[in-house]
Formats: structure tokens, sequence, C-alpha cells
């Protein structure tokens, strides 16, 4: 795992393998960002000229590397791109962008210093944050480690007089980092290594080592209690389902936040079996799993004074003689029947089991977070997630919170009428899929019908932005995201800031 710290020494006596620096385009050609002055003295004030003859534009993602000259006691200087230039200061998505293109590119060092532009406490956090995100390596399973180590260690430079909030600052970065880092470990450990047994024991390990009530219902417990929705999906697996409780209680909360995510640990369709080309990356379907531990295990490492559950609801999705069949009937937890129509459209079975036993508590605001459908890919692309919910206040103030992280998201509807197909069964109280058209809806109204009275529910469809399939970009590695983290724990700060949900 990388290091993380921050230092106000200057950029020049600083001993490391690389020195950080960020350009952009200017209106007449490349120009520094601040936190470059020392280093650029160091070029006798030429560096911008130096960085254009090497070919440096200031385009964003662009890395520029140079030796460094006498008078800088690290060896290399990698410039990266930050895009247009902002004299009112870069946003904190740019930030962490470049630190995390920084943090990729030099993979492999035991050292780096980042002399970006961190004055505020956010631009230290933002600049922290991007770099352990950017240093991310998954190497599980290659036998060089994936061929790179991560960074060893990233020290981020500030002019931050008084250093205890940039202190402050550094341990946020890395308290969230670092949990994102563990969901992405999570959601691309092979489904064969990671199954709702060993997802479970993996929560129960993390609630010892930080103070957390962790309750695990094995096939049996859900067997007595009544959990169909769990039960129906993995049955057909060798590998039985478990719903997880990950509790995070402040004695001073006022309110009480539930996050249900979905943990299909491989969805292969079941007896609707998904075709080839399809099911592939299908081990990331536990990503809002996930994202729920990750935001929860964060919530206590903040000490945030609210109360935080997280509920993973755990299975395997597989063909076999003991799987659910389409036309199959299941009686859910709570006592709701369901049709299967598609034993492919699984992930509300088993969220329909946890938002009802989550509503139980009683908490003010259940968020779900889900690698849903797949009309959701479709409609927003794969970076965005779909946020939906009962409230509107609620579905704009989560919208809007996403945007002040960075993550990309966008509010949708939930269309009364397109229920209509899934209230048409002739047999049961719901079918588990209605009309195609709209089909990242259809899924929201599904899970809407197990929302207990008078609590306020979101629903993110993070199908698309969970798993990144294409060349990694920012801080954004291939394969799992750690989608929805950043947005669940703002606003669980929110929540414990205000008071109330
Ligand atoms: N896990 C998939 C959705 C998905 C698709 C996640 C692509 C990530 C990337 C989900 O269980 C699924 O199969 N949904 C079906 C629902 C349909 C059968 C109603 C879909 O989207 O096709
Ligand atoms: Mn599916
Ligand atoms: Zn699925």
């Amino acid at each position: 795992m990388t290091a993380l710290s921050v230092s106000t020494s200057s950029a020049a006596s600083l001993r490391a393998d690389a020195l950080v620096v960020g350009v952009a385009k200017g209106p007449k050609g490349i120009v520094l960002a601040p936190g470059a002055e020392a280093v650029n003295e160091a070029f006798d004030g030429k560096l911008a000229e130096v960085l254009g003859t090497l070919g440096a534009t200031g385009a964003e993602g662009e890395t520029v590397k140079v030796a460094s000259p006498a008078g800088l006691k690290a060896a290399l200087v990698l410039a990266v791109g930050l895009g247009e230039a902002a004299e009112a200061g870069y946003e904190l998505e740019a930030l962490r962008r470049a630190a995390g293109v920084a943090a990729r590119a030099l993979a492999g060092a035991k050292k780096a210093a980042l002399a970006l532009p961190a004055e505020s406490a956010e631009e230290v956090e933002a600049v922290a944050l991007g770099g352990l995100l950017g240093s991310y390596v998954f190497g599980t399973y290659k036998g060089n480690g994936n061929g790179k180590e991560p960074v060893g260690e990233l020290v981020v430079l500030t002019v931050r007089k008084g250093s205890k909030d940039a202190k402050a600052a550094v341990e946020r970065a890395a308290a969230i980092g670092e949990e994102m880092n563990r969901a992405r470990d999570l959601v691309n450990t092979a489904p064969n290594d990671l199954t709702p047994k060993s997802f479970a024991a993996i929560a129960q390990a993390a609630g010892k080592e930080h103070g957390l009530k962790v309750e695990v219902l094995d096939e049996k417990a859900l067997t007595k209690g009544g959990f169909g929705g769990l039960l129906g999906v993995g049955n057909g697996s060798a590998n039985p389902p478990r719903l997880v409780k990950v509790a995070y209680t402040h004695p001073k909360a006022k309110a009480s936040l539930a996050f249900v995510g979905k943990g299909i640990t491989y969805d292969s369709g079941g007896i609707s079996l998904k075709p080839a080309g399809h099911n592939e990356t299908m081990k990331c379907d536990m990503a809002g799993a996930a994202a729920v531990f990750a935001a929860v295990v964060a919530a206590k490492r903040l000490g945030l004074a609210v109360n935080v559950t997280a509920w993973l609801a755990l299975a395997e999705n597989m063909p076999s003689g003991s799987a659910t069949r389409p036309g199959d009937v299941l009686r859910m937890y709570g006592g709701k029947t369901v049709e299967v129509l598609n034993t492919d459209a699984e992930g509300r079975l088993v969220l329909a089991d946890a938002i009802v036993k989550a509503g139980e508590d009683n908490p003010d605001v259940i968020v779900d977070v889900a690698t849903l459908t797949g009309a959701m890919v479709l409609a927003l692309g794969t970076r965005t997630f779909g946020v939906m919910a009962n409230s509107d206040e609620l579905r704009e103030n989560l919208h809007a919170l996403a945007g002040e992280v960075g993550e990309q998201s966008w509010p949708m509807p939930l269309p009364a009428e397109l229920k209509k197909g899934m209230t048409d069964s002739t047999i049961a109280d719901l079918a588990n899929m209605g009309e195609r058209m709209g089909g990242g809806l259809v899924a929201g109204l599904f899970l809407q019908e197990f929302v207990a009275e008078g609590i306020d529910w979101a629903h993110l469809d993070i199908a698309g932005p969970a798993f990144h399939e294409s060349a990694p970009f920012g801080y954004t590695p291939k394969g799992g995201t750690a989608s929805a983290v950043r947005t669940l724990v703002r606003f669980a700060e929110q929540t414990a800031a205000n008071g109330k949900a």
C-alpha cells in the first residue's frame, strides 16, 4: 500500500525519485501551475520552455519527464498536464486526475513528491486522494506483481502554513482512498476466490479491525428468516448466499443511514444464461456491495457523527439443476411474491430482501447501490451512474454531492406507467421484469415496491462506471473503480454535519 504524507518543505530540498509539477495550456503557450515555483527556479526560470521543447502542451492527462538539474534533490521531474490554465484556481477534480496520472506514470518508483497546486486543505486532499487512487495496482495474480509495484510513498507538498489542517486533509484522503482501493480489490478478485462466504469473512475481519458490528446470515438463517430473493438467486450455485450487516454507530449521531449493496459475486444470468461476450466481466456484479462496505468503513475511520449500516446482499447467480427457473414464484422477505420471468434480472431480487430488512431498523434514508441494468449503461454510458429516488430532494441532493466529489451521475425518473408490466403478473404480486423500454427505470420501480412507507430511498445504478474496461485515465485504472463510494461518504458527512438526513 502506498504511504501518504504531507510536507511544507521546499520541492528543491526534498529527497525523492521524482518531483511532480503541473503544466497547463495558457493563452500564449504552456504555463506552470502553482506549486512548481521552486522547481522552476532550479531550471533558472526556464522550466516551461524546457518542457515545451520536450513536446509538453499542458493537455489533460499528458506526462513529460525531464532529468533534474543540480539544485534539486530528486532525480526526475515529471510534468503532468492539467488542461486549460485556470487563473482562479484549478477544479478539485482536475487536481485529483493530474495526481492520479502522475502516480500511474511513476509506478515502480519508491518515493514521489507532488508539487501540484495545494494551497487550501481541499486542494491538499484532492491531490492526496488522486495520488493514492492513481497508485493503485491489482497484483494478486500476476507472477511479477502486474509488472510494476505501486509508488511506495507519496509526499504532498503544500505551501499551506500551520500544517495541521493539511495533515487532517491527507488523513481524510487516506481513509477514503484506502477503502476505495479495498473496494477495487474486491471487484477485481476472481469470482472463484470471491464468493458470498469469503466476502462475508472479509467483512467480518474488517469489522474486527475497525470496531464495527458485523452480523452474517448464512443460508440456514436466510431459510429460517424467509429470504426468498437471496435464496432464489443463490440456489443454483454451489456457493450459497449471505446477507451481511455492517453497522457503525456514533454516540452523538442524530440520524441513521442504511446503504444496501448488490453483491452478486458472479452473474452468469442463471437459467436465462448470458451469451458469451456478456459474462466475462460479471465478477463486477458485486461492486455495489463493495461500495457500501467501503463507505461504512470510511465513515468509521472518519469518525462521522451519524449511524451508518451497510447491507451486503451476496449471492452467486448460476444455472444448475437446483437453480430458479423462469416461471418460478419466490416468496420474498416480508411476504411479497415475485414471479421470476428472467433469472438474469437477479439483482433486484437480492436487493428487495435486503431493502425490506434494512427498513425494519427504520433508518432516515436507504440508499441502494447496484450494477443493476445494461439499460442504464445504454442510457448514460460507462462513466455516469443513474440516480433514482422516491424523493425529489434526495435525488437532487445525491446528484449534487456526487458532482462535488468528482463522480459523474444523472437524475433519472421513476415513471409510474412503467410499473404496469411488472404488476401484470397473473399469478404473483409482481414479476421481476416489465417493459423492455426504460429497463433501468423499471428496475428502480421494482425496488421501490420494497421500501417501507415513510422512508426516503434512493437507488444508484452504477452498471456503467463500476468496472472500467478501456484505457486508464486520471486516477481510474482498468477494472474496479469504487464507483459511488465517495458519494456515499460525502452523504454521510453531510448528514452528520446537519444532524439530519
Ligand atoms: N448485472 C446485470 C447488469 C449489468 C450489465 C451490469 C452490464 C454491468 C454491466 C444484471 O443482473 C442484468 O443482467 N440485467 C438485465 C436485466 C434484464 C434481464 C431485465 C439486463 O440489463 O439485461
Ligand atoms: Mn443479471
Ligand atoms: Zn446482475
